[in-house]
């Protein structure tokens, strides 16, 4: 925005903002923040860095966090139905985020948005009554410095300059057609005079196809992990690299959950919904950012995957994929948990214990999210939580059926 909300506060000379309003504004702003979370979802997938991937998505759980604040607010405020209320152009803008042309223009996008967000946010920020709009003024100072750190962050990525002269023109022109498709819908906060005209795509041909499987650079290379019993007999250092590549691994249910929130984009769910996918996503990013800060400090570099999970259920509908993961697949893993705990203890590794730790607790909270979530999609469902079981069970049969030669599940 550039003035106008203060213009609008001044004209009426109310001195802040009225429900009406800060509820238009909320509205425009929870969308946009969930509309980079979607597009962070896709682009995990497709990066094939995966230090970037990490960067992606801590910020994927920035946007989620923040959307998940607005929402808040918005019930306060009987907010009303968001979808019902969305303007097509900003509607347009939002889905755009995700069709960058490449990962350069997608980072150099998304650091555009967040510029515009800042402004929006700032602006709001002066419009207020510093006692009627008390609320939306201590969220919006948190808003603001998790916006500002988002950037900074991303910036460190230096895809907003890349080596090619072609390259970095692509990459400008994106930014350029974002920033236009903004225009045509008077701004972050809709308060700008609508630019008219068509606003035609840079690079035509291109749109994001949704991967069906997660990219990786040469570096890291398709191998088995080794069973969790053959580990036990290995004598530390060599146990702990073992367990914490099966860490770096846990890529793949970082995957399985980027699916889950892409595909939740326009479900209509409550805020905590998308806050705990976004928090269970995020978790496991962690987790194999865990296993790669540990192997490195052994002296080791990731450098094998094995995405057979996330594989064996992408097919499956949503329900189905997080069923899977959390009363599947984290149950299955649980009691492996704690005894890797202790056993770092009793060897006093306390680097191993502490990573260890965390992430038990963590996988803790994944359970209950998906015992949660899962009884509140079968409301309405004549199928009970074990048929679905049963129905995974069909679509891993089939898969396995179906798989190539050699290749086993990694544990
Ligand atoms: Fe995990
Ligand atoms: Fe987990």
């Amino acid at each position: 925005m550039s003035g106008e909300l203060l213009t609008y506060v001044v004209g009426r000379a109310q001195g802040g903002l009225e429900i009406g309003k800060t509820v238009d504004l909320f509205r425009r702003y929870a969308y946009i923040e969930h509309s980079c979370v979607r597009a962070l979802a896709g682009w995990f997938l497709k990066n094939p860095d995966w230090e970037t991937k990490i960067v992606l998505g801590y910020a994927l759980f920035a946007h989620s966090e923040r959307l998940y604040e607005l929402h808040g607010r918005l019930e306060e405020m009987r907010g009303g139905n968001r979808n019902a209320n969305l303007e097509p152009e900003l509607d347009r803008f939002g889905e755009e985020i995700l069709h960058a042309p490449d990962k350069e223009g997608f980072t150099a996008g998304l650091i555009l948005v967040l510029h515009r967000l800042e402004a929006a946010y700032r602006e709001h920020l002066d419009a207020t009554d510093a006692s009627a709009n008390a609320l939306e003024i201590r969220m919006l100072r948190r808003l603001l410095q998790d916006v500002a750190q988002e950037i900074a962050d991303l910036e460190k990525l230096g895809h907003t300059e890349p080596s090619g002269a072609q390259n970095r023109e692509a990459t400008r022109a994106w930014a350029c057609y974002l920033d236009s498709l903004l225009r045509v819908t008077g701004g972050i906060g809709g308060m700008q005079p609508r630019e008219g005209g068509a606003v035609s795509r840079p690079v035509e041909s291109i749109r994001f196809e949704w991967p069906m499987s997660i990219h990786f650079d040469e570096r890291l290379q398709t191998a088995e992990m080794g069973t969790y019993e053959s580990k036990k007999s290995l004598p530390l250092r060599e146990r702990c690299i073992g367990e914490f590549e099966v860490y770096f691994n846990e890529f793949y249910a970082a995957a399985q959950l980027a699916t889950v929130i892409y595909e939740s984009w326009k479900l209509n769910a409550p805020r905590q919904y998308f806050m705990d996918i976004a928090h269970h996503f995020w978790d496991e990013v962690r987790h194999a950012e865990f296993g790669a800060i540990r192997l490195r400090e052994l002296g080791r570099e990731p450098n094998k995957i094995n995405m057979v999970l996330f594989e064996q259920s992408r097919n499956m509908p949503l329900l189905h994929r997080l069923c899977y993961l959390t009363l599947g697949l984290e149950v299955f893993f649980m009691p492996r948990k704690s005894e890797r705990v202790r056993y770092y203890e009793q060897q006093r590794d306390f680097r191993s214990q502490l990573l260890a730790d965390v992430d038990w607790s963590d996988e803790v909270n994944h359970v209950r999210y998906g015992k949660r979530w899962i009884e509140y999609f079968l409301q309405d469902d004549a199928r009970t939580v074990e048929d679905v079981q049963t129905e995974i069970s069909n679509y891993l049969a089939e898969f396995q059926q179906n798989m190539p030669d050699g290749r086993k599940a990694p544990w």
